[in-house]
């Protein structure tokens, strides 16, 4: 906008305004006249920059979300579409769309197995003010692509890393050997932080390093460590870290795989002096174990497809009060194949029958990566070190279901 025009407009807004203050200090409803409401609201010359994504954050069948952050506060749309962009989605909560620095957009009604192009965008909020709010320019990204699951898809391939713990080099490094061949997915199971301390943390120790790694096309699926239950941050990262449920147990269908991922809570009992009377995860992990059973039980694809696998951080289940093995006897119960987990900080495989499991349970190293690739017959697994050298192999065959 021409700057005479826009400086006219803001001086005639500034008058309105001072209408509007003494309308307010007298308790009445201010007037605005119908040219003053059309009078144009300031932009300033400020640009917001992309400071961390756009990130994949749990990938469905029929939508995904997709997060970014920017240095200012801004609003958000994304552009998308299976040949051009041709659809948007602006997220508004209770009427008013969100203003701020993380950015979280879900993509609904998306068609399973397609692949989708898309774009974010945040313009900048220079001033919240009640009345012709200051904006700014707006940032575009480049144009990026994704592929939605697909439960009919005959294969699948994805990657697993665990306890990265505010390592950056270690999450560039992992994510990096992860796409050194093609995955539909990758895999956090937990642990990214010590403890949540705040937004800056969380974007620089992992969203950023992971969001940049995976290049805007590859999502993350994330489950919950023990160690993100922790700090003054860690009962705000669910709006970072949830899946679309708002929740951080969830299940997804990739091709043959069947996903279960799992919140495996805290390692010490609630009553230990360390957290303060401050936890409840024997209410949580109750309701935890209520949705697992029903999944289990009720969910088709649990029977129907070829492999069903758990993703969590845990491989014990975390602090259950002495309950543990009635997760292993509800996982046993829907022949569950596999059990992807970390927490131990090195490399454990137990093999069916050894704890009372029917299953192969995985516990990943810090520095290492599981390969997973899964067909209607067979599902392998290859754990490879940070170098890229195969540390521990399997392959596991379909079950009878
Ligand atoms: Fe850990």
């Amino acid at each position: 906008m021409h700057y005479r025009k826009l400086c006219a407009a803001f001086v005639r807004s500034m008058v309105l305004l001072a209408a509007v203050a003494v309308a307010d200090a007298k308790n009445v409803s201010p007037a605005v006249d119908d040219d003053g409401a059309n009078a144009p609201y300031k932009v300033y010359d400020a640009m917001p920059a992309i400071t961390m994504g756009p990130l994949l954050l749990d990938m469905a069948e029929d939508s995904v979300a997709i997060e970014w952050m920017t240095d200012a506060p801004s609003d958000a749309k994304v552009s998308y579409g299976e040949g051009t962009l041709d659809h948007e989605a602006v997220p508004q909560v209770d009427g008013l769309r969100p203003v701020g620095t993380m950015h979280r957009v879900v993509l609904r009604g998306l068609q399973p197995g397609r692949t989708y192009q898309y774009r974010i965008a945040s313009r900048r909020v220079v001033a919240l003010k009640p009345y012709w709010p200051d904006r700014g320019g707006t940032v575009v990204s480049p144009t990026y692509a994704f592929t939605t699951f697909d439960a009919a898809k005959s294969s699948v391939r994805f990657a697993t890393m665990t306890d990265t713990h505010e390592n950056v080099e270690r999450v560039r490094a992992l994510t990096a050997l992860a796409l050194r061949r093609p995955v539909d997915f990758v895999v956090h199971t937990g642990d990214a932080v010590h403890y949540a301390t705040g937004e800056d943390q969380l974007k620089d120790k992992f969203l950023e390093p992971i969001a940049t790694g995976l290049q805007g096309c590859t999502p993350l699926l994330y489950a919950r460590g023990n160690h993100e239950y922790r700090g003054g941050f860690a009962r705000s990262l669910g709006g970072y870290l949830h899946a679309q449920e708002g929740r951080y147990y969830y299940t997804r269908d990739a091709g043959p795989v069947h996903l279960v991922v799992v919140d495996t809570g805290e390692d010490k009992p609630d009553a230990t002096n360390v957290y303060a009377g401050l936890n409840d995860l024997r209410s949580y992990r109750a309701e935890e174990y209520a949705w697992l059973a029903r999944v289990l039980a009720e969910e088709s694809r649990t029977r129907t497809a070829p492999f069903t696998v758990v993703l969590g951080h845990d491989p014990g289940w975390g602090w259950l009060d002495g309950a543990n093995g009635e997760w292993t006897r509800r996982a046993n119960e829907a022949k569950v194949d596999l059990f992807i987990a970390g927490h131990l900080h090195r490399l454990e495989r137990v093999n069916p029958g050894e704890r009372g499991n029917d299953f192969t349970i995985l516990a990943l190293g810090q520095d290492q990566i599981a390969r997973v690739e899964a067909d209607e017959r067979e599902l392998k697994v290859t754990v490879l070190d940070r170098e890229g050298r195969t540390v521990d192999a399997f392959a596991l065959r379909r079950k009878n279901k």
